[in-house]
């Protein structure tokens, strides 16, 4: 479908795996700029260009308008922006003894159209300062539904598999970081106008529901060049390499929700996991690659290649396996969880109280199906990792990820008329 629709799809990658998507997928409007033409060829792949950049691409960093519209919400494909908020936030105590479904597609009606005025760099309604909004802002903005709102008077249909996460050993959770009926997810490419953009969304939110808590990270999606990047967590990793790429089937099989009310919406896992950066820094380099599994420096798997090759579990040397047992990546991968993948994105957070610091990932995942994909991994990964030594998961919360909207119409029409 042309990009010049009101109903984009996410295109199938023909400049590279990576590169622009998030834009080439989702119809550019306002002043965005044209980056994909004359974009061609297989992304770079000499050892010292940055993990995920694409020597053929055009400067991409300078930001874009992320079209609100489509058969899904955009922000779960796009390239990270550099700046993420997760925001949770819950229902009055009334709207859940009266489940009325009315009063939440009030509440929708008047989000879709702030979040198609904001990432068009427009005031909402009543905002006193319309100047924070900014077009070419990288911004897209995702919602989402708690589990509450399957339960109790709502009976709303809940997507397949989507159930809360069930404890795990490891965990350490609070619940000031846990839970939610609501979820915005709002991510750009600088602090200003993503805090806007949360602003005036829980503002307009008011009558309905109050915030539940609020993070936010960062990420570096762009190289020096402006070219796209997988991007860097705190401990120095490249993260995201092993992803299912946006505009693929693969990727489509295991993010999209394919059939009923949900068909093209999906389902979010946060975790705000924190990382012990203090006892990291004394691993020696080959200690850290060992536990994860891939090289520091260009995020390629010990067993060889590039960044985005596969890791060769049965890879051996001297008769020991290259990718140790409990490494995360062999943990983790399709292969030792019967073929299940989820889609990741990150932020990186450091927080400080005085002289208290906190450092971590918010971590998301995304996938059709909670209970069979995202619960099994981590349970996986639960059960031994070699990283659960410097991670702790303290917050969690699931969603189901409304599917997109069309203009006209407005975000989750489709489940509460269902
Ligand atoms: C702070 C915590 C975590 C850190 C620092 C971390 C870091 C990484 C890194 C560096 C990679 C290798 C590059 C890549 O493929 O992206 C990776 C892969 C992966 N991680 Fe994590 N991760 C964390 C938590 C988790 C959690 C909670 C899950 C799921 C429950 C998870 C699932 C995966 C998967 C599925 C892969 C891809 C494996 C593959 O296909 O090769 N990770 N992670």
């Amino acid at each position: 479908m042309p990009a010049s629709t009101s109903r984009p799809t996410i295109g199938r990658p023909s400049i590279g795996r990576r590169s622009l998507l998030g834009y080439v997928g989702t119809a550019a409007v306002g002043t965005a700029v044209g980056v994909g033409a004359g974009v061609t060829g297989a992304r770079a792949l000499d050892d010292t260009a940055s993990p995920g950049a694409d020597s053929t691409t055009a400067p991409t960093g300078l930001g874009r308008t992320i079209s609100p519209w489509g058969r899904h919400q955009p922000g779960v494909a796009a390239h990270p922006g550099a700046v993420t908020e997760l925001v949770s936030l819950d229902l009055h105590a009334r709207h859940h003894r009266a489940g009325d479904r009315d009063l939440l597609g009030r509440l929708l009606r008047v989000w879709t159209s702030d979040i198609e005025a904001l990432t068009q760099g427009k005031g909402t309604p009543g905002d006193t300062a319309p100047w924070l909004a900014s077009a070419d802002a990288d911004l897209s903005v995702t919602v989402g539904f708690g589990p509450r709102l399957f339960a109790g008077a709502w009976d709303l249909p809940a997507p397949a598999g989507f159930a809360e996460v069930p404890a795990m050993t490891h965990d350490r959770l609070e619940k000031s970081w846990s839970g939610g009926d609501l979820v915005l997810v709002v991510s750009g490419r600088e602090g200003s106008t993503v805090g806007h953009a949360v602003r005036r969304l829980v503002a307009d939110a008011r009558p309905f529901a109050q915030l539940r808590w609020r993070q936010s990270g960062s990420w570096n999606p762009y190289d020096p060049q402006g070219r796209p990047i997988t991007g860097r967590n705190l401990f120095g990793q490249v993260d995201g390499s092993g992803n299912p790429q946006p505009g693929t089937d693969l990727f489509d099989q295991t993010v999209w929700i394919s059939d009923g009310v949900w068909q093209g919406g999906t389902t979010l896992v946060v975790r705000r996991i924190r990382m012990d950066l203090p006892t990291w820094d004394e691993l020696t380099r080959s200690e850290q690659e060992g536990s994860m599994g891939r090289d520091l420096a260009t995020g390629a798997p010990l067993t060889g290649g590039r960044e985005l090759d596969d890791v060769v579990l049965s890879a051996r040397d001297g008769g020991r396996f290259v990718v140790a047992p409990l490494s995360h990546v062999r943990r983790s991968h399709p292969s030792t969880n019967g073929g299940r993948r989820i889609f990741r994105k990150a932020a990186n957070y450091e927080v400080s109280t005085g002289s208290e610091m906190e450092a971590g990932l918010l971590f998301q995942s995304y996938q059709r199906d909670l209970s069979d994909q995202f619960v099994p991994i981590q349970r996986m990964l639960d059960e031994g990792d070699e990283l659960n030594e410097w991670t702790t998961a303290v917050g969690s919360a699931e969603f189901a990820v409304l599917p997109g909207f069309a203009r006209g119409e407005w975000l989750g029409q489709g489940v509460l008329d269902g």
